[in-house]
């Protein structure tokens, strides 16, 4: 466990006379405007002020810093943070730095000495910036670096929160530019059809995109490399388009790789055909620390009909669209090709509201006592991946989170699980333990066959096979929407309800079977009760997570 930096005299330090206690003063957490041209975005919005303040922190906004996401210094003030005149003065007095961007020269320079920041970094890309900040002796928190394949680190995943609002927003901008509707009508001036959108790219900003072009009524059609997100193009409402080449399109952690000359060869003739249908384009597709891969040429947009839109995401990134001018819309071939770079600050409130939320979430995870101080837990995972600098040493890149690897498909081993080592599902057994095993359990069986009643074999051979029918078939189970425990505590409560069903049902006519006593009639609908539970509280849990993909 260890303490940032306290700008003040340690908690409890008793005062050489009078032997008097004196209290530890907040740490000051510091929202400077944000300086970048064009960033709208405030780190922090009032909202969360209040919550950081119940979390024992003092709050300091520089005056003017949330103006233009709609904030003003009053909200600030009402919500209870002081509202500072200048940066100089909110840099040199913070000891934790909110931001959006990452700093400036400038701003490393106001920043004091042993204090910590968190926002984004990019530490990939901005090694100098590092090594400014590591002089600083700062204890940085890149907000890009989150591991996000934790899931307990989703709440405070901003990159998918700015890309859901990017995806959203390269929407309107198409709308914007588009000189029709997107859903097709039938008027007594004539008809109109649908809007064809094509998205290249499904991961979460086209996702975003994908849902808000087909609520407005578009027709969507979208690929990405990666195919296991086809499932998730359909459910938003759009169809998958497949490049006609198998090549396995992950790369690992969710993310893409760089494919070879065949599949992007056979992608570059379907995005060819797909352009000469499509009224509006909308890029997303990006390869972690590589340049965009170029997916629409020159001579696609010139088959695209006059009035078409292409709206390029990746436009900072280098482009996916040949004819891309970063920060421009410009119209090429007729065709208008929007490059922006700021489409999140285009949304400034909304972005900076979902923003300082998943900030909110970081500043929890790292003050858990509530006491106004911070705990950087190098042992957690999700921080461990966060914290690119600890008090002045640089520690990124982070080891790789300690989650369970993924079972890699082509090496699926014959299913036989070890529950005592609590192995999911799929973890193979060495053949001697197997062997020890099946000789235990032959034993057993043959121990029960020569003492135990001819009825009771018979019902026992039944609950032996339904026992290893059930395993194969639970533990064979994908889980997707929830986890290995939840596929298995259904399977088993079905199992239970089956079994309880029996009990409770009327004996069937003409059968000798005697109705069960009261009293396992009793437990048998208490157990009806709890699977009850189980089984529809489950069913209301994936409507609610079904609902949250939905809209
Ligand atoms: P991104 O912004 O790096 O990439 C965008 C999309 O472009 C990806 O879906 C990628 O497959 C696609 N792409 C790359 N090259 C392409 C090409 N040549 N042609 C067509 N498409 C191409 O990725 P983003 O949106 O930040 O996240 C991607 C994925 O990461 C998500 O879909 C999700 O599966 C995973 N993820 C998982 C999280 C979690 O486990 N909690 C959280 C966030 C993301």
């Amino acid at each position: 466990m260890q303490t940032a930096a306290p700008a003040v005299p340690p908690a409890s330090e008793s005062a050489a006379a009078g032997h008097q206690t004196i209290a530890r003063p907040p740490l000051l957490i510091g929202i400077p405007q944000e300086t970048a041209p064009g960033e709208k975005r405030v780190a922090t919005v009032p909202e969360v002020v209040a919550k950081l303040v119940k979390l024992g922190f003092a709050v300091a906004v520089e005056s003017g810093a949330g103006d233009a996401s709609n904030f003003a210094d009053d909200t600030y003030r009402a919500a209870g943070a002081e509202v500072v005149p200048d940066a100089t003065q909110l840099w040199s007095r913070a000891d934790i730095v909110l931001k959006v961007r990452p700093p400036t020269p400038n701003e490393v320079r106001m920043l004091r000495e042993g204090a910590t920041l968190i926002g984004f970094v990019w530490p990939a890309q901005n090694p100098e910036l590092m090594q400014q900040l590591a002089a600083r002796r700062a204890t940085v928190l890149a907000i890009d670096s989150l591991p996000r394949q934790l899931s307990r680190a989703q709440k405070m995943d901003a990159l998918t929160s700015m890309a859901g609002i990017t995806g959203y927003r390269a929407v309107i901008e198409a709308a914007n530019v588009f000189g029709r509707f997107f859903n097709g009508q039938v008027t007594a001036a004539g008809k109109i059809p649908p809007a064809r959108v094509f998205i290249a790219g499904a991961g979460v900003a086209g996702l975003s995109a994908i849902g808000t072009a087909a609520n407005l009524g578009a027709i969507v059609r979208a690929n990405d490399t990666r195919a296991e997100v086809a499932d998730q193009v359909v459910s938003l409402g759009g169809e998958f388009v497949k490049v006609d080449y198998e090549e396995e399109g992950s790369g690992g952690g969710g993310y893409a790789k760089v494919m070879s000359e065949g599949f992007l060869q056979a992608q570059r003739e379907m995005y060819a055909r797909e352009a000469k249908d499509a009224d509006i384009i909308i890029t997303t597709a990006l390869i972690p620390g590589k340049p965009a891969p170029r997916l629409i040429t020159a001579e696609m947009v010139r088959s695209m009909k006059p009035g078409s839109v292409i709206v390029d995401m990746a436009a900072e990134q280098g482009g996916n669209c040949e004819l891309t001018e970063p920060g421009q819309a410009v119209v090429k071939h007729g065709v208008t090709i929007v490059g922006y770079l700021d489409l999140v600050s285009r949304l400034a409130k909304q972005a900076s509201t979902l923003y300082s939320n998943n900030l909110l979430r970081v500043v929890e995870e790292l003050c858990k006592a509530k006491d106004g101080r911070l705990d950087v837990n190098m042992e957690d995972d999700a921080i461990r991946g966060l914290t690119v600098l600890k008090e002045g040493n640089i520690t990124w890149p982070p080891p790789p989170p300690k989650i369970p690897a993924a079972k890699p498909k082509a090496a699926a081993a014959p299913v036989v699980a070890s529950k005592s080592h609590g192995h999911g599902p799929g973890a193979p057994m060495s053949a001697q333990s197997l062997a020890i095993v099946f000789g235990v359990g032959a034993l057993l069986f043959l121990l029960v066959g020569l003492y135990a009643p001819a009825s009771f074999l018979s019902h026992f051979t039944v609950f032996v096979l339904a026992c290893f029918v059930g395993y194969m078939v639970v533990w064979n189970v994908t889980p997707s929407l929830h986890t290995p425990l939840m596929s298995v505590t259904n399977a088993i409560s079905s199992i239970i309800a089956i079994g309880a069903l029996v009990q409770v049902a009327p004996p069937l006519a003409g059968s000798s079977a005697d109705r069960p006593n009261q009293v396992i009639l009793g437990l048998a609908v208490f157990a009806l009760a709890l699977t009850a539970v189980n089984m529809f509280g489950g069913f209301a849990v994936t409507r609610r997570m079904l609902a949250m993909f939905r809209k």
